[in-house]
């Protein structure tokens, strides 16, 4: 390896290094934009979400969420990182798993759409964001089931926006003390990173869909035009 070797490989690590930066910047500033306009923000597009339930139970077996916890969640994958529906690792606990098994899993790493992805409801409300979807799945919360208080979002890592759509049956929801209203098969931008917890006290199990977008300028702009109050 000569200098010019050795410059050329800094040169290239300094671009990348300051690449992230800048990106991380410009997520973060994207991400204080979108909850300037509110903590749940009503988006345009809005699917049959029974006929979305109906399907994937008849066609797919929901796995646990989280199976190092003894709660009633289970869950399907829309994307996982080979495509499979096993959950493992998208739907088990990142940090845990990572710490296991030694490995940096982050929600951008699993891209790979899984055949949930193919039903036509699904496609019409994820399509838009193609280029930009992250951990994207069904939750399904049966009665019991709960999510304690807590943030999806860590220190200033703010490279991703939560997208939900109440599936079926939509359980409480509390974000930031305050008790969400869901229209049934909406998308709706939240902003997960306030305090937030779930609880189904029905007899019913409750099903979401929950996508995580890659925050860039191209995605902001899409969830931007899809405001339904202008
Ligand atoms: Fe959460």
């Amino acid at each position: 390896m000569d200098v010019m070797d050795i410059l050329y490989l800094t040169l290239t690590s300094a671009k990348i290094w300051c690449n992230g930066i800048i990106n991380n910047y410009m997520s973060t500033y994207l991400y204080n934009c979108l909850v300037t306009y509110g903590l749940q923000i009503e988006l345009s597009t809005k699917i049959n979400g029974w006929e979305v339930m109906k399907w994937t139970e008849e066609k797919f077996d929901y796995v646990r969420y989280n199976p190092r916890k003894d709660i009633n969640r289970y869950g399907l994958s829309i994307t996982s990182l080979d495509g499979g529906l096993t959950g493992v690792p998208d739907l088990d606990s990142l940090h845990e798993y990572n710490l296991e098994n030694k490995t940096k899993h982050e929600e951008r790493d699993f891209r790979v759409k899984t055949p949930v992805y193919e039903h036509k409801e699904i496609r019409k409300c994820l399509e838009p964001f193609d280029p930009h979807i992250f951990r994207t799945h069904i939750l399904k919360i049966n009665p019991g089931g709960y999510f304690p208080k807590h943030r999806d979002f860590r220190k200033d890592q703010f490279d991703s926006a939560r997208l939900i759509v109440p599936l079926h049956n939509p359980c409480y929801f509390i974000l930031d003390e305050k008790i969400l209203h869901w229209e049934i098969g909406r998308l709706y931008f939240v902003d997960t990173a306030k305090p937030h917890i779930l609880f189904n006290c029905g007899n019913d199990p409750s099903y979401w869909l929950v996508v995580n977008i890659d925050l860039n300028q191209q995605s902001f702009d899409t969830i931007a035009k899809m405001f339904r109050v202008k």
